[in-house]
Parts: C-alpha cells; structure tokens; sequence
C-alpha cells in the first residue's frame, strides 16, 4: 500500500490537559503502543515514540514533532543529529527534520517573535498511530487555541504525517478554521541529512534554478551540481524537480521529493558559525547538510477560511 492510496481511519485521538493524574508515557503507551511502536522519556525526560518496525525504525520526540532518527533496516542513519542538541520543552532540537512554521527565517515583521516559527517549540500532541505491514504511520497536530497568543491571532489546525517505512513521507497540513485570511504563511521542513563527508557530496536537480544567497543577498544561478566548499545557505526557487544528493562516501543517493513547495533552502553553516552556534559541534558542519523543503520568500502563502495548504517531503534511499 502506497501513501496516497492509504485512507485514515479515525481510530484515536488524545489531547493531553492539566487534568491527566496518569503518567504521559503510560497514557501514551496504553492508547498506541503495538509490536512496532512504543513510548519512552527520551533525551532530557522528554517523552518520545519509538519506532522498530520490520521496515524501518525511528524516534519522534512530542516537543515540535520532531523525527529525530529515521533509518530503513538495511541502512545506516540516514538524519544527522547534533551531540550537543538541547532538549528542553520549548526549545528547539538541533538536527533531524524541525518544523518551521508559520514563517521561515525571522519574523517578517517583528524581530521579539522566534526564529523559524512556533512549530518546532510546541508539544504536539499524538493524535494517531497505525500500523501496516509496510509503514508506521504516526499523525500529531496542535490548534490556534493551544498557542501563545503574543505569536499569531490566526485560527488554525496543524496536521503532520508521517509515514516510516522504507521510504519516509512527512506531510504538514494546516487548515484555516478562522474566518480571516491566514497571510504569508511559511514553512520548511528543515532536513538533516547525515553525509559521509561534506567534501564527498554532490546535490542534483537545481542547476539552473535560480537562488537567493542570504550571506551576500545576491540572486544568481549555477549550472552545474552544487558541491559545497564553504558556508552556504541559499533559497532556491522555483524548484520542480526532485532533488537527489549523491554520497560518494556512503555510496548512497538520497531522494528529495517535495510537494506544496517551489522553494528549496540549503544550508551548511560551515567553519565559523558552527562555532557561534552552542547546540552544533565544531566539526559537525562536516558530517551534515540540510536540503529543506519550503514555502520560503516569495513561495509564502495565504490559506483562506476553510482551505488546507500541505507541504510534504518524501525521502528515498538507494
Ligand atoms: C536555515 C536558514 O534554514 O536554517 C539559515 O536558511 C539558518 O539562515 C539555519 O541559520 C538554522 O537556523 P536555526 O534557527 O535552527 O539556527
């Protein structure tokens, strides 16, 4: 069974309140745990989910939704994770896929808003689990009503899918349940890939596509494979193809599919800055490369009443 072809029964739904007496692990394990899916308190007591299904496995922390592992069983990790990460409710995890949402980068408008959003500091809450012979298929989400005030007066309701198997299809879905219009709504699904080595990897499908480089706020476009060299962080767009990232080291080719997206963003913060950043090693700019799917600058967008907008990024291996 494919994704698309999958139809979600409504089999749970919990939404964790000040009342719960019983322990979140307990709760959660008692209304979702099956052969492949468990639950535990992961890196600094945070509750997470782990998943070991003949397929794949993975882990999914409830603070910002957020996969931290995924690895199909006949490979090796294919996310980077940050040694030095905090876990901490209301912060975000440096590596996997963070979610950054409702915008990208800072705040359009106003600088004491966080970086990249609400999304990734949220304690989502799980709304289903099901299981099939091929995928773990997890749902979490959070609404307008559970969110800081300060952040946004829109009125809204975040899905996000996930779909572990053998491949990997995240999906975040956000439906407009206010009777304004949600405006200049971005997003990246802002992927960690782990790499053999920064200097072993090639990333196809953009050559042409022009990109904006946020260092020297210059638009230009390259024509050949990006090989990365020194620090990089660049919003491509429009994007219509599905971006591949070679791995001579690994010997492997990673697949970048996105959908609801025309904009790419990648980023390697390279020598200097993975110093100044507390949660990166030094060295790990090295081990790593984010190749992320957006709604990124002019790829924004505005969600009417009642519309649901999805962005989705679908990872192979091969
Ligand atoms: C990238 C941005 O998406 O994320 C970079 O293009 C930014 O400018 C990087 O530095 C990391 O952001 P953060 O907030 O997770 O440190």
């Amino acid at each position: 069974m494919t994704f698309s072809q999958y139809q979600e029964p409504i089999i749970h739904t919990f939404i964790p309140t000040s009342q719960d007496k019983m322990d979140l692990i307990e709760r959660l394990s008692k209304q979702f745990s099956s052969s492949s899916v468990g639950f535990q308190k992961g890196e600094g007591e945070l509750a997470c989910c782990q998943i070991d299904h003949p397929r794949a496995k993975a882990c999914i922390y409830l603070n910002g939704a957020h996969l931290t592992n995924w690895q199909p069983q006949d490979e090796q990790p294919v996310l980077w994770m940050s040694d030095n990460s905090a876990f901490e409710t209301g912060k975000p995890i440096r590596g996997g896929i963070p979610i950054c949402w409702p915008w990208f980068g800072p705040h359009p408008a106003r600088e004491d808003l966080p970086q990249h959003g609400f999304a990734r500091l949220m304690t989502w809450n799980l709304r289903s689990v099901i299981e099939t012979e091929e995928i773990t298929h997890l749902i979490l989400g959070f609404n307008s009503k559970e969110c800081d005030p300060r952040w946004t007066k829109d009125e809204f309701d975040v899905r996000y899918a996930l779909s572990v198997g053998k491949e990997l299809r995240v999906e975040l879905s956000v439906t407009n349940t206010g009777n304004q219009p949600m405006q200049d709504i971005g997003c990246a699904l802002h992927t960690y890939f782990s790499i053999s080595s920064i200097n072993s990897i090639q990333i196809r499908g953009l050559e042409g596509v022009s990109f904006l480089d946020k260092l020297t706020g210059k638009t230009s476009s390259e024509n050949s494979p990006l090989s990365i060299s020194q620090e990089t962080d660049r919003v491509y767009y429009p994007v219509t193809e599905t971006v591949e990232m070679i791995d001579e080291g690994f010997q492997r080719k990673i697949s970048v599919a996105g959908q609801g997206s025309k904009s790419t963003v990648v980023w390697n913060p390279w020598v200097e800055k993975s110093k100044r950043m507390a949660d990166f090693p030094d060295a790990g700019f090295q081990t790593m490369v984010c190749i992320e799917t957006a709604n990124a600058l002019e790829d924004t967008r505005t969600i009417s009443p009642s519309e649901t907008h999805t962005v989705s990024q679908t990872i192979t291996v091969s």
